[in-house]
């Protein structure tokens, strides 16, 4: 595997904010989560940069785990890899006998690896066949959500995955074809969204297709529903002292990271308590204002990094009982 391949995003920050969970020496051994190992480079730099923590990491493609496994094998029992969708994280973790863990980083979203093989169809540049399942074991893939969902579902997923003003433009024209001939590659879809978007809607955003083909990719993984799940179950799995960071590359994701560290953060008393009690102080503190964004000099190196909006918090309380 090249290791240039993919370079790993805002990595020494993500570094920085889950250090001070980390850097203890143990017993007991602290445990880091990565949720979304792809190729492995921020799971190498965890492994390195923390030599005494165990690294759990959970991959939803087969291929990304087996890619990664053989670049982490010389760390041998530090790091297990695990086949699973994030949002089951507290299976996984009883699975293996770990109560809490220190450490989770969520790198969302597709790899580069994905993007890069060209017959699994994420890319909009390339003609492959509509696929876009990131778990090739299961599930339907994106020619299916075309040719048979009612229009007004995919108006609603253009619209809410992709941001897409023209949603229902873009519809009328894929339900026109797909009475003719079903859809099963990209070119062709690609194709009809270029003809279908009026002049205006070509000139901005970059290619016209970039928007539907992520609301597609998100309605095939069911991505936002998953992560809807998976970071609160993952702040439930944090330790006190516990740290967590995400790195989102759409609104959607980041909307949804904020909220819920937004609520932990927050105290759950009503109001007008004269002195809250324990039980209603706020279970997170915030380590990043907002979120934070590549240097300049990051997405000119990798253009990957442009989107990418970081988010950290601490655990610093037990659930309230
Ligand atoms: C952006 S890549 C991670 C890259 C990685 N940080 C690195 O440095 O190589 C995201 C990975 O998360 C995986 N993924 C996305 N959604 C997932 C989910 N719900 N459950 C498990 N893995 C998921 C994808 O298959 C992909 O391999």
């Amino acid at each position: 595997m090249s290791q240039t391949r993919h370079v790993p995003v805002m990595l020494q920050r993500c570094l920085d904010l889950l250090a001070p969970a980390l850097e203890t020496p143990g017993p007991p051994q602290p445990v880091v989560v990565d949720c979304t190992l792809g190729l492995g480079g921020h799971s190498e730099a965890l492994l390195s940069a923390f030599p005494s923590a165990r690294l759990i990491a959970l991959d939803r493609d087969k291929e990304a785990l087996r890619l990664s496994g053989e670049r982490l094998a010389p760390y041998g029992d530090r790091a297990t890899l695990v086949h699973a969708v994030y949002d089951e994280l507290p299976e996984v973790l009883a699975r293996l006998g770990i109560p809490k863990v220190q450490g989770v980083l969520f790198d969302l979203g597709v790899s580069s690896m994905q993007l890069d093989e060209a017959d699994r169809g994420f890319a909009y540049a390339q003609d492959a066949p509509l696929d876009m399942r990131m778990d090739q074991t299961t599930g339907i893939g994106a020619a299916e959500v075309l040719n048979t969902y009612p229009p007004g579902e995919l108006v609603r997923i253009l619209r809410a995955y992709g941001e897409e003003k023209q949603a229902k433009r873009i519809v009328s024209a894929i339900v026109r074809e797909r009475e003719k001939e079903p859809f099963s590659n990209s070119a062709r879809l690609v194709e009809l969204i270029r003809d279908a978007l009026p002049q205006a809607a070509k000139r901005t955003g970059g290619n016209p297709a970039k928007r539907t083909f992520q609301a597609l990719r998100i309605e095939v993984n069911g991505e936002l529903t998953v992560l809807e799940r998976a970071i609160p179950a993952a702040v439930q799995s944090l330790a006190v002292g516990g740290r967590i960071a995400v790195l989102s590359y759409h609104s959607l994701e980041d909307r949804l990271v904020k909220q819920v560290f937004a609520a932990g953060a927050a105290t759950t008393a009503p109001p007008g308590l004269p002195v809250v009690p324990e039980r209603y102080q706020p279970r997170l503190k915030l380590l990043t204002r907002g979120a934070e964004l590549p240097t300049e000099e990051e997405v000119a190196e990798n253009r990957r990094a442009a989107p990418a909006r970081l988010r950290g918090a601490q655990r610093i309380r037990e659930e309230e009982r």
